[in-house]
């Protein structure tokens, strides 16, 4: 039997029934209210056919005042309970897992539709890789707030497990806000929570255990961690490993290894041609972290041929292959790995030529290849980068007279009461 069929057992005792697991792509499609729609439920219909053993959701957010982008589903309580169970049923029939991506973009966020940037410390970001990501100086959370978003995290991950959800994904990496706490470049509190490794980490500790709390001791928990943040005084390969051995003794049930933020985008292969390793983007951190923890752990970053995948998992480094932007164009890409129809699923895109839009087409152009799958058509490998950056674009400037026309409309009521 071909290695990536064989099924995994995770540490409390769920089963992922091969090897293929779909990693966190954010899809942008709730409605502007931030709830899921027919069309995001239809698209996981159509993963839940792919022949994956886990698929994990793009991030949803956990709070609505704290937005990574535009159209994120956002889960706070359970006005969309309905919803959320079919999205939740979408795999219903199959024997895919689907769990849910958890998160709040801390300061790595759009300020056209966030008002206030809370941070762990008052740093900006310096750049973002994506268009739109803000520069604005963050607020440092208080005491208080910190423990207000510990707490949404576990509310969020229990509504989405009542909901009927296999799992929940906590995301750590990518320089979120939970990675944000492990970085001492954007943790630079003199409190608890912040100088050590020991105490950047007690963030992601805490935010573990509230969930555990709440879900139990049979529900997969499951995090995406950096290996890294390739950044100047970023969070490290040594303290990565470090968190690693942490959450392990925690019981956490699956680590996903990624690395990068917005500023420095090593997630998407932004690195030296010399560190990516046979197509994979972390594979040398994966092979330390190996002998550091008997968690499983899930490598996703590049893979993109059927024999490499294969060879890393008989190595036995790593246990589930996590792949992202194959899926948004082979939506039916575990069942063509198994039945060997396909081997190679290549994932070049045309880009404008402008480095300011190509930097944000690594996302948008998938975005809108995700669209057209929860919309029943088929993807179209040679889409127009041009049309995909207009669309993007008009969806910013909706969101901005939308909120303008809202501050307006507060201030004349405001006002024409004084009168
Ligand atoms: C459109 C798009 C959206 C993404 N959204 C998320 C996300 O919500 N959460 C996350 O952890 N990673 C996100 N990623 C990163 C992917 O999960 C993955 O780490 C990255 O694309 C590298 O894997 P790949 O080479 O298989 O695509 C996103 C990537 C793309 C292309």
């Amino acid at each position: 039997m071909n290695v990536l069929e064989q099924a995994m057992i995770l540490p409390n005792g769920s089963i992922l029934n091969n090897r293929i697991a779909k990693s966190a792509m954010s899809e942008n499609l709730s409605n502007k209210h931030h709830e899921p729609t027919p069309v995001l439920i239809n698209l996981y219909k159509k993963w839940a056919q792919s022949g994956a053993g886990l698929l994990i959701t793009g991030n949803i957010m956990i709070d609505s005042k704290a937005l990574g982008e535009p159209r994120n589903v956002v889960v706070e309580n359970r006005k969309n309970f309905e919803m959320l169970k079919e999205w939740a049923q979408s795999v219903k029939g199959t024997n895919t897992h689907l769990w849910a991506q958890i998160n709040h973009p801390g300061r790595q966020a759009m300020e056209q539709i966030n008002s206030d940037l809370k941070a762990p410390s008052a740093v900006p970001l310096k750049s973002g890789g994506r268009k739109n990501i803000t520069k604005k100086i963050p607020t440092a959370l208080n005491e208080s707030e910190i423990l207000a978003i510990i707490e949404a995290f576990g509310n969020t991950a229990m509504i989405l497990k009542d909901a009927g959800f296999s799992g929940v994904q906590i995301h750590g990496a990518h320089g979120y806000l939970v990675s944000q706490f492990l970085s001492p470049y954007s943790n630079v509190r003199t409190d608890k929570w912040g100088g050590s490794l020991e105490k950047r980490a007690q963030f992601v500790i805490e935010v573990y255990r509230k969930i555990r709390a709440r879900v139990g001791s049979n529900f997969p928990i499951g995090i995406k961690l950096n290996s890294a943040d390739f950044q100047k005084g970023g969070f490290s390969e040594e303290e990565s490993m470090e968190v690693v051995k942490i959450l392990s003794e925690e019981g956490i049930d699956l680590i996903e290894i990624s690395g990068g933020t917005y500023e420095a985008p090593a997630m998407m292969g932004k690195r030296k041609e010399s560190t990516i390793k046979r197509e994979v983007y972390f594979m040398d951190y994966i092979e330390k972290a190996r002998k550091k923890t008997n968690t499983p752990l899930m490598l996703t970053g590049g893979f993109r041929t059927t024999s490499v995948m294969k060879d890393a998992v008989a190595s036995n480094q790593l246990d589930i292959i996590g792949i992202a932007r194959p899926f948004a164009v082979y939506p039916n890409i575990g069942n063509e790995i198994f039945n060997k129809s396909r081997i190679n699923f290549n994932t070049e895109i045309k880009k404008t030529g402008v480095k300011g839009i190509d930097g944000a087409m690594n996302i948008i152009w998938y975005e809108s290849q995700i669209k057209r799958l929860g919309k029943e058509k088929t993807p179209k490998p040679d889409l127009n980068p041009w049309s995909v950056f207009l669309k993007y674009s008009l969806l910013i400037l909706e969101q901005k007279l939308t909120k303008n026309l809202l501050k307006k409309t507060m201030f004349f009521i405001f006002h024409s009461g004084e009168r």
